[in-house]
């Protein structure tokens, strides 16, 4: 029996976890890591923290599995998208990543319209030129930072990066270099027109390959330090989304899955190539070969509760742990308690900025219609419903694309909570789905692996043999309708604010 590994660098932790070739996930191990946030609106992360909760995290899961090094045929690497690591001349990271929720490239993205008009960054890039991806982030280092810049050799993603720890060879694959804005994402390669307008080295960047298509094997140092092999074969791999739609199953046209992490999306698969008109939802290749998906969604899903969390729930964490329980059960229990719509209480989830549908990176975030009346609990599933109303905008577009999605499957922490999955079905108005297996985008780079290495035939294959439905949660007509009128509400409250924020950002 040969196993595989798959590697989710997320933004709060990596999880790995280790399947055999029936698909049975046999070991796994999560190693978290901080966010750093120096400024409003900016975010990064130490590469260096990646490598190590990688390399920690593969060798437990190795260590637990107790499966023979040579069995361990290969790794599939899945990572958070947009992050700009970059590496000098001697392979060093010459300073921490720029994440993909930063938002502090806002003016490098308008100048990138100065360069190109939009109409030829939609037909090559298929996305208007975004503030939170790599293109801009590199831009804001040439102008801010040119010490840094100068001394720049190569531009990774992170899983990139990590790869390169792993294999020693610089590559990407299409899904994830998609979210850089360099790639001409019908043909699936660096686009040569783009490189010229921003004037970029195409020697910055590494080889791009589909997802499942085999980059290196594992370096003699870092094999022995993982208790592995260096016949252990690492593949491209694929962003966190697209992973994640492997596993959760959603590789044929017209299947659609949402996660709520740290970031919360909707995704939807396509077997063909298509524009999207105005970029408010993302257009990018997909880890299934010569297919793609689309994508929207708030950055600030996960990371709108844990901020909470943090600054105004100390009491909770304290009451979750004297109870030998989890602060989010607990958090899901107090906010049930609150009626749906949360009493006229109404949360925009843009602390980060907004992306999608709008694209409004000065826009932050916000409690509307504040009440004496309003508790800690009424906030938290403000919070909630914040989140789902941003992801039904980014559904009702891809209506509007003439997906209709009929059944919408889950992933991530949030996908966990009952009271969430009751909200995306109220608001997306059809069935939400469990899996029986929740690893997501882990799960989807050990079937990447498993294709690479030839003992899956293909990823479609792969994932309708493992990948089950587990649980299904209906839409309660009474609700569906409270949450459609306030839905309006935040479109409203949404519209309206856009000048005040935009004022706000310009303040000193
Ligand atoms: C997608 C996005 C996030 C990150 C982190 O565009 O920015 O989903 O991939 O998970």
């Amino acid at each position: 029996m040969k196993y595989l590994i798959g590697v989710d660098l997320g933004t709060s932790a990596t999880k790995t976890i280790m399947i055999n070739e029936k698909g049975e996930v046999v070991a796994s191990a999560s190693s978290a890591y901080p966010l750093y946030e120096p400024a409003n609106g900016w975010a990064e992360q130490d590469p260096h923290d990646w490598r190590r909760a990688v390399m920690e995290t593969i060798r437990e899961t190795v260590k637990k599995s107790g499966v023979a090094a040579e069995d361990v045929a290969g790794i599939g690497l899945s990572g958070q998208m947009h992050g700009l690591v970059m590496l000098d001349e001697k392979n060093e990271v010459i300073a921490r990543s720029i994440i993909w929720c930063d938002a502090r490239a806002g003016k490098q993205a308008d100048e990138m319209l100065k360069r190109m008009p939009v109409e030829k960054w939609m037909e090559i890039t298929n996305n208007p030129p975004l503030t939170g991806w790599t293109a801009a982030k590199l831009m804001w280092v040439r102008e801010e930072q040119p010490e840094l810049y100068a001394r720049c050799r190569h531009v990774l993603l992170p899983k990139d990066y990590v790869r390169y720890e792993l294999t020693g060879v610089f590559a990407t694959d299409v899904s994830d270099a998609s979210g850089m804005q360099l790639l001409d994402v019908k043909n699936r390669c660096w686009s040569d027109e783009v490189l010229k307008r921003l004037k970029l080295d195409r020697s910055l960047l590494p080889d791009v390959y589909e997802s499942p298509q085999l980059t290196g094997y594992l370096l003699p140092d870092v094999a022995r330090e993982l208790g592995l092999t260096t016949k252990t074969a690492v593949v491209a791999g694929g962003s966190d989304n697209a992973c994640a739609a492997l596993g959760t199953g959603v590789v044929h046209e017209g299947q659609a899955f949402t996660t709520i992490g740290t970031s919360a999306v909707v995704y939807s698969h396509l077997d063909h190539y298509t524009q999207i008109p105005g970029g408010g939802l993302h257009m990018c290749c997909c880890a299934v070969p010569g297919c793609w998906h689309t994508m929207g969604g708030p950055q600030s899903a996960g990371l709108s509760v844990e901020w909470f969390k943090n600054e105004f729930c100390k009491d909770l964490t304290k009451r979750a742990e004297s109870e030998k329980r989890g602060f989010y059960e607990l958090m899901n229990e107090l906010a049930e308690q609150v009626p749906a719509g949360s009493d006229k209480l109404i949360y925009l989830p843009f602390l980060m900025g907004e992306r999608t549908p709008h694209m409004e990176p000065s826009y932050r975030g916000a409690f509307l219609g504040l009440n004496t009346v309003h508790t800690q609990a009424h906030m938290l599933r403000a919070i909630m419903e914040g989140i789902v109303y941003c992801l039904a905008d980014c559904n009702q577009m891809l209506k509007a694309q003439g997906v209709n999605v009929r059944v919408m499957r889950v992933c991530g922490g949030g996908s966990k909570s009952l009271l969430w999955r009751k909200m995306m079905a109220a608001l997306f108005g059809c069935e939400v789905r469990t899996m029986e297996q929740e690893e997501g985008p882990a799960y989807g780079g050990a079937i990447l692996a498993g294709v690479g290495t030839g003992i899956f035939a293909t990823v479609q294959d792969a994932c309708d043999t493992f990948i089950k439905e587990k649980g299904s949660t209906a839409p309660d007509e009474r609700e569906s309708e409270t949450y459609r009128e306030y839905h309006k509400i935040y479109n409203q409250m949404y519209e309206s604010l856009k000048e005040a924020f935009l004022a706000l950002s310009k303040v000193l």
